[in-house]
């Protein structure tokens, strides 16, 4: 565990200095340690340089990934023993929740300091290191379709917040749930989100909706009262 950590720590060099946060899962007694970047403006200065003008959100406490965690380690059945998918892992808040609750979990962000950042939070709070794989949404290639059969648990937290995202996130999880197979949503009420489920929802899938008001890590998220919609999306059969 001691190598993995440090194999981790040496890929994230480039971002440190890490910081650690204490995250409480609303509505439960369970709380994680995160590591995170500190200098935020300096990630934002370098992703100036990207063609795709992609910011650095995998760097932050989103409530989203919070609430998904706190459903998670209420009702763990949902991930429990199951193949389960994550898009857009960030931090890795819900990969954390769904690897103590015993989830096969197969995370997914198109960002690598993401991805290792997730690594090293899910070795340090869950005791074990997640999964990850590579992958950009909009242009996601043959390994993730290659990775046996579709999931029967697909997870996503606060993944729909540009418009350009739409389509290729509804071209990708009629691919990657399976039928009969589950997407579980986490959305703090952006457009492109609403536009996402009126798509979805004009199909065949099946909703159930929860709301999840916090306490949120980040003060400034309860000042604003930011409440996240966990929607249970059911693929038909
Ligand atoms: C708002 S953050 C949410 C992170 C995490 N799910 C949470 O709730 O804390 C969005 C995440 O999606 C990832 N992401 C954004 N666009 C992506 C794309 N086109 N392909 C893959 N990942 C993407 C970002 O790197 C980031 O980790």
């Amino acid at each position: 565990m001691e190598s993995r950590r440090s194999e981790l720590l040496a890929a994230l060099a480039e971002i440190e200095p890490l910081r650690v946060d204490r995250v409480d899962l609303p509505g439960t007694t369970e709380s994680m340690m995160i590591s995170r970047p500190v200098d935020y403006d300096r990630l934002i200065d370098d992703a100036a340089a990207d063609p795709e003008q992609n910011l650095p959100y995998w760097a932050e406490l989103w409530p989203s990934g919070v609430a998904m965690a706190a459903k998670i380690a209420r009702e763990p059945g949902i991930v429990r023993s199951r193949r389960v998918l994550e898009l857009g892992c960030g931090l890795g808040v819900t990969a954390v929740a769904a690897l103590r609750a015993g989830a096969d979990l197969l995370v997914t962000d198109y960002s690598p300091e993401a991805l290792a950042l997730c690594g090293l939070n899910t070795l340090d709070q869950a005791g074990e290191q997640s999964k990850t794989l590579r992958v950009n949404w909009r242009d996601p290639g043959p390994t993730l379709f290659a990775t046996r059969d579709a999931f029967p648990v697909v997870l996503a937290a606060d993944v729909l917040y540009e418009r350009r995202d739409i389509a290729p996130l509804l071209a990708l999880v009629e691919r990657v749930v399976a039928p009969g197979g589950e997407l579980w949503l986490a959305e703090p009420g952006r457009p492109p989100a609403a536009r996402f489920l009126e798509s979805i929802l004009a199909g065949e899938w099946i909703a159930q909706s929860e709301q999840c008001s916090g306490p949120w890590p980040d003060p400034e998220d309860n000042r604003k009262g930011v409440v996240v919609t966990i929607h249970q999306l059911r693929r038909p059969c």
